[in-house]
């Protein structure tokens, strides 16, 4: 494992269920610039259980409590989506450090909101879309920033699997469940349309806006057929990057994620894995300048791990942001309304339709 180096971000850990115990807690106690120093859940079973096994200093019940607590510099906020927005704000002006798990928000006024906070505050808040931890997609990045010249087209999917609980139930820790967690009032996934897109689908944009860049317009159909929910959506780029993306949830196969991308100087492939795998990215990048393909190893693929070192050396080092800021977010947000609308209403949408009032 990477050496502990001596200053270390504490970090406290909003929510002990589901993303927290996969990836969180490991994360901050493998990282070797934080400390995973304090876990708080209003669910005193599992919060003790998990403050034992992972070897957190100090638990609390209280969220305010927690951010009341000067020794914390920083929360991962670790929550279903319809706290992360009210938490962060909480956070912010308590003076910490935040690092909120996707999607930023529900609504794109929430997200806007965030963003006035995060200014206010000048903290450093990052959003966990930990694939741009990921060491095959930070290659080609690099070489689209440095080499590929004009973007001309992007390709890219994401197809969760029908068989990713066998997968994944296989090679996470047995989760902890406890009937006294905090859960939203309105079940997430009474609308299952609503709730794949801000699952999976804030993931796929993500991607594709961390190589493209900002996102104009789209134009979407969706297919709700033998229970898989499809969507095609062709996406305008500001650079003028030619997009489509592919959200299926759920494929009758192995999990299939990926992205093909043509330049003025080289193209990528990308395939991505099931994220649990901790396996970094295959992507072959063909360079015209050498006529060769080229692939990193990206040997350490712990994404989890890697973020929580890239948001703490932000804070620690004042570091540019490797992640994805509360912009980045909001773009997010915004793009999957307008995915929704442009389904709805049959026509593009552009992101600039999609304002704070929805
Ligand atoms: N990045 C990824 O790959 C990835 C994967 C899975 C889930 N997620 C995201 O992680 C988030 C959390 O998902 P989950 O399934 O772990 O949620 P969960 O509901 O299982 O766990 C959240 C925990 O937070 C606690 N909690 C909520 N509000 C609290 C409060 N105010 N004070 C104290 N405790 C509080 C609850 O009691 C609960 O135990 C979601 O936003 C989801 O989208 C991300």
């Amino acid at each position: 494992m990477p050496k502990k180096e001596q200053r270390r971000l504490r970090i406290g850990v909003l929510g002990a269920g589901q993303i927290a115990q996969a990836a969180h807690f490991e994360s901050c106690t493998k990282a070797a610039n934080a400390d995973l120093f304090a876990i708080c859940d209003v669910a005193d079973d599992l919060r003790e259980r998990m403050a034992v096994t992972h070897g957190a200093a100090k638990t609390f019940a209280d969220y305010d409590a927690m951010l009341a607590d000067t020794d914390v510099e920083a929360v991962i906020i670790a929550t279903a989506d319809a706290f992360h927005v009210p938490a962060s704000i909480r956070a912010l002006e308590a003076g910490k450090h935040v690092l909120c798990e996707k999607p930023v928000g529900l609504t794109v006024k929430e997200a806007f909101d965030l963003a006035r906070a995060v200014e206010a505050s000048g903290r450093v808040f990052q959003v966990g879309h930990m694939k741009r931890y990921d060491a095959g997609l930070q290659a080609a990045k690099a070489f689209i920033d440095t080499e590929m010249g004009e973007l001309v087209a992007l390709k890219a999917w994401y197809c969760d699997s029908t068989h990713r609980y066998p997968m994944t139930d296989a090679v996470q820790p047995l989760i902890v469940t406890s009937a006294n967690a905090r859960k939203p009032s309105a079940n997430p996934k009474a609308d299952l349309r609503r709730y794949y897109m801000l699952a999976h689908g804030c993931h796929l944009i993500d991607t594709v806006r961390y190589f493209a860049g900002d996102i104009v317009s789209v134009e979407a159909r969706l297919s709700e057929r033998a229970g898989i929910w499809c969507w095609f959506v062709d996406v305008e780029f500001a650079n003028g990057t030619l997009g489509h993306l592919d959200l299926t949830v759920a494929v009758r196969m192995d999990w299939h994620e990926g992205f093909q991308i043509y330049g003025q100087n080289g193209s990528i492939l990308g395939k991505t894995f099931n994220p649990w795998y901790y396996k970094s990215s295959e992507v072959d990048i063909f360079r015209e300048a050498d006529g060769a393909t080229h692939r990193v190893l990206g040997a350490d693929g712990h994404f989890y791990r890697r973020q929580v070192e890239g948001f703490a050396r932000t804070v620690l080092d004042g570091a540019p942001m490797t992640g994805a800021d509360v912009h980045d977010g909001t773009a997010s947000v915004r793009a999957m309304v307008a995915i929704a609308r442009s389904v709805d209403e049959g026509r593009r949408v552009t992101l600039a339709e999609v304002t704070g009032g929805v």
